[in-house]
């Protein structure tokens, strides 16, 4: 969600952070704006829509500033206009801020300042401007108080005023060599260049002129220019933080020949999970190996009950987690919303016996954050199961599996779901190992069936992608599709409807298919579709019965089915055939039709693939 960059340094900074913004876009926005020094004076360039739009508008400017701020929007307060596009400048132009989060006091904040500031934007970040300018004025007059400090300390009696979330970016007019930034519950970095230094929330943005970086702390307050940084930390101290050395992949950042990130990622997805399995599984014993988790034998014996926590596609993966936990390990497993959780965790009855994991691609996402800060009061053991090295999550968590399947550029989660399942099963089969509910029979037959999974991947990509191109071709008028499964198949059919709704924008609606006689059922007709998972499991007799229900209802009936089941076909009216494998298994491959499905459906309506609209890649606003 939204992208800050600033630059100060050798470099002409409007092409800097145009080119930061760019490797930002993928995070979703819906209007980009920058700020320079143009003859002394502070300037401000904003768009609504794509980069491009601005980057042409910046084109004839002959802009020369090496100082500069920027910021792609995701509005939460006040339409995707013009106006309301970052950065928002003080009242007396004095100040510029770019700012990613939530004010929620906004409206009374507003009212403390003198009734000659007028706020011309209607977003809750313009507040931050004009309250910089109030105290920096008043600060200006104290003859005792350094210049510097001045900065400093208006940031702080601003930021004291705040309630919400916030990374905010700085510039005052009158010094031309300093950025200013501060963060509270949002993402921020400062990277480190020979002769330049930038501030982002993603580092991504700046990856081909450094790797060197530090993630800022909560309550930091940060000071850049061309040769030197400064961090104080929230009690004004200056303070020294950890400098990370980023792993650059510029092939995350390629489409490698793909017409979409989102279809490269889907085929990333049989090579992540092959690389995850070899990691962490011991070919000579089959054991497998979690050196990052810091659990005794006894500690997992004594664990009482699991508790997920996560939002969207992490969600369902924590909701087949369940099926797994329960399965494998005979832990009681409840899974949760995160921004649910988050206003209801101090009912519980939870203790130290519990065991909380936390699921986040970007280890960013604020209702994840806030609902584990929660849980953590109560001291439960913990892990966090996150792709993105370093964010907040993980510095939060007592234990992290880094799901490692690469950036993913596409907001739509695809590589990073797979891999959380993959993840999942293998923690699942080590806590049952560890409280010996898996014999050895059973645990190597899983485990022989696991390092096939990869290869399977590889050949449903390779056998359903035309099937699903056809499905697309013949279904992408469609208002509405409902997707159906059952057991450790129900959340594939929640994912399966997510990526509809997110790409396609087409109405789709995940359900039990049990539970389908209870209500939807009476919004099927012969313009329909109902996609059925039905892959060979205990359910499945159950499963064709609920396709028959529907369709003596006139539906149409797409169904996915195990290969080699030569019946279905009486009952379905396109079947698409997938390889057999373990019930506990089955989603992984499962999930593949449906991704494509949603993709091809997608590629006809003309739709934005990688960047949908509404929606941003990391949700850092509650
Ligand atoms: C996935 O396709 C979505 N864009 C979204 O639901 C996402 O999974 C959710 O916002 C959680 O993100 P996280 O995994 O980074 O916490
Ligand atoms: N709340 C601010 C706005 O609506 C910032 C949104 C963002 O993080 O992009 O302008």
């Amino acid at each position: 969600m939204c992208g800050i960059i600033g630059y100060v340094g050798k470099r002409i900074a409007d092409r800097v952070l145009i080119d930061g913004l760019k490797k930002l876009e993928y995070r979703g926005y819906d209007s980009a704006g920058i700020s320079v020094f143009r003859d002394n004076k502070i300037e401000l360039f904003r768009k609504v829509g794509k980069i491009i739009n601005l980057e042409t508008e910046l084109a004839e400017k002959g802009l020369n500033s090496r100082i500069g701020i920027g910021h792609t929007r995701w509005a939460t307060h006040g339409k995707p206009t013009e106006k309301n596009a970052h950065p928002h400048i003080s009242h007396s132009k004095k100040i510029v801020v770019v700012h990613n989060g939530i004010i929620e006091n906004y409206q009374q904040l507003k009212k403390k300042l003198p009734a000659s500031y007028k706020f011309i934007s209607e977003t809750d970040t313009e507040i931050i401007a004009h309250l910089l300018e109030y105290y920096y004025i008043k600060l200006k007059k104290d003859k005792n108080i350094s210049t510097q400090n001045k900065y400093l300390l208006a940031m702080q009696k601003t930021i004291s005023q705040l309630k919400g979330s916030f990374a905010i970016v700085i510039m005052f007019s009158d010094n031309q060599k300093e950025i200013f930034a501060v963060k509270k519950d949002s993402p921020l970095l400062l990277g480190i260049g020979i002769n330049e230094m930038f501030i982002t929330s993603d580092i991504t943005a700046i990856l081909s002129y450094t790797n060197r970086s530090i993630n800022l702390e909560d309550g930091d307050f940060i000071v850049i220019s061309k040769n030197k940084y400064k961090i104080f930390d929230k009690d004004g101290k200056e303070t020294n933080r950890k400098i990370n050395i980023a792993q650059i992949d510029t092939n995350v950042t390629e489409k490698s020949g793909y017409k979409h990130f989102m279809l490269k990622e889907i085929h990333e997805q049989p090579q992540i999970i092959e690389d995850i399995i070899l990691t962490k599984i011991n070919r000579e014993n089959n054991e497998i190996n979690f050196r990052d988790l810091n659990l005794s034998k006894k500690d997992i014996n004594n664990i009482s009950r699991v508790i997920i926590l996560a939002c969207g596609t992490s969600y369902h993966a924590g909701l087949i987690g369940k099926f797994l936990i329960e399965d494998l390990a005979q832990i009681p497993c409840e899974v949760d919303v995160a921004s649910e959780f988050r206003y209801r965790s101090h009912n519980r009855v939870i203790d130290k016996d519990c065991f909380v994991i936390a699921i986040s691609q970007s280890g960013e996402t604020a209702d994840t954050i806030a609902s584990f800060n929660e849980i953590k009061k109560l001291k439960p053991k913990n892990l966090m199961i996150c792709n993105v090295i370093n964010s907040t999550l993980t510095k939060k968590a007592d234990n992290v599996i880094y799901t490692r399947c690469g950036t993913e550029i596409g907001v739509a989660s695809t590589k990073a779901f797979t891999s959380q399942l993959c993840i999942l099963f293998l923690v699942s089969l080590f806590l049952g190992r560890q409280r010996n509910i898996l014999n050895d029979k059973r645990y190597n037959e899983i485990i022989c069936e696991l390092l096939k999974i990869p290869q399977k991947m590889k050949n449903t990509i390779d056998s359903i992608t035309p099937v699903m191109e056809y499905w697309g071709k013949h279904f992408y008028q469609k208002n509405s599709f409902l997707y159906l499964g059952r057991n450790i198949n129900y959340p594939i059919a929640l994912e399966g409807a997510l990526k509809l709704k997110e790409i396609s924008y087409i109405h789709a609606e995940g359900y039990p298919a049990g539970e389908m006689k209870h209500g939807p059922i009476a919004l099927i007709d012969e313009n329909m579709p109902v996609l059925t998972i039905a892959t060979e499991s205990n359910v499945y007799e159950k499963v064709a019965s609920n396709v028959e229900e529907a369709r003596a209802r006139n539906g149409k009936m797409l169904v996915i089915a195990t290969e080699g089941n030569k019946i279905i076909k009486n009952i379905a009216d396109f079947v698409c055939f997938v390889p057999k494998t373990l019930d506990i298994l089955s989603p992984i491959i499962n999930i593949i039709p449906l991704q494509f499905l949603a993709y091809f459906i997608a590629e006809m309506r003309g739709c934005d693939i990688d960047q949908p609209r509404n929606l941003a890649k990391s949700v850092t606003v509650e």
